[in-house]
């Protein structure tokens, strides 16, 4: 398949103007390898600062924002002032924004819509609590969650999907490669089936979920693994392993 690895840092509720600076300088010196598609997931009052502080190879993105342009949602932020700021991209769907924020599948899905019609590329975040797993129901929650954006969206290309098992979010707990390799595969065949043929061969499929400099290698090796959604480790320096995973 020819799909292009994408790796994402999403730096959630983390980092002040001095340490952004840190990391951005970090970014920017680094070798990365250009095959590579770069975003980096900034809280929404440092995008702009992100932003001119990143080379323009690096993309960023708003990691939530709200289904209409404008109008009187205060504390909101809509994709139509990420795209004015020079953020190309949104966080949608993240398992913090469902289970500590309520989202559900059909608020979320309706972001995407917006965000889409907007012009912003999207990472469409999904994936089990470890009840779920443990009773035998990730194949069927995913499978839910899919289903609720492929209601929305008609045009994939600009989509990219992040599988994050909730268990292994922030817990140290990385899927092993071959669990991972599993849902990804069942999401192509749920795509095949349920989208088409074309979307499921060319849609990417990041994983997340504690991954780390020491174990994005042997993930990146799985045919249906396209690139991570990085959560912690996007903080640090080793994001830069992360990135160059497959170089
Ligand atoms: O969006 C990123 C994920 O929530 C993963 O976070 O890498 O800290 O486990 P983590």
């Amino acid at each position: 398949a020819n799909r292009r690895f994408c790796v994402g840092g999403n730096w959630k509720m983390n980092g002040d103007q001095k340490s952004i600076a840190e990391i951005c300088k970090v970014l920017s010196d680094a070798a990365l390898d250009a095959n590579t598609e770069v975003v980096i997931g900034c809280p929404a009052i440092y995008l702009m600062y992100a932003r001119n502080l990143l080379p323009c190879n690096i993309g960023v993105a708003g990691q939530n924002a709200y289904k209409v342009a404008k109008g009187a949602f205060t504390g909101e932020i809509s994709p139509a002032m990420l795209k004015d700021i020079g953020a190309e991209w949104v966080i949608l769907g993240h398992s913090e924004r469902r289970a500590i924020f309520k989202e559900t599948d059909e608020l979320i899905a309706e972001k995407a819509e917006h965000a889409l019609a907007e012009g912003l590329k999207i990472i469409a975040c999904i994936g089990e609590t470890l009840e779920e797993r443990e009773a035998g129901k990730t194949n069927d929650v995913v499978a839910r969650q899919m289903c609720a954006y492929a209601k929305k969206i008609r045009d994939w290309t600009n989509v990219v999907v992040a599988y994050e098992p909730v268990w292994a979010i922030g817990t140290g707990k990385t899927a092993t490669p071959e669990q991972a390799q599993e849902v990804h595969a069942y999401l192509r065949k749920w795509l095949e089936e349920n989208v088409s043929k074309e979307v499921s061969a060319s849609l990417r499929i990041q994983y997340g979920g504690s991954v780390t400099g020491a174990n994005a290698k042997e993930l990146a090796k799985k045919p249906d693994i396209d690139g991570f959604l990085v959560g912690g480790a996007s903080l640090k320096p080793e994001f830069v392993d992360i990135i160059n995973a497959r170089k």
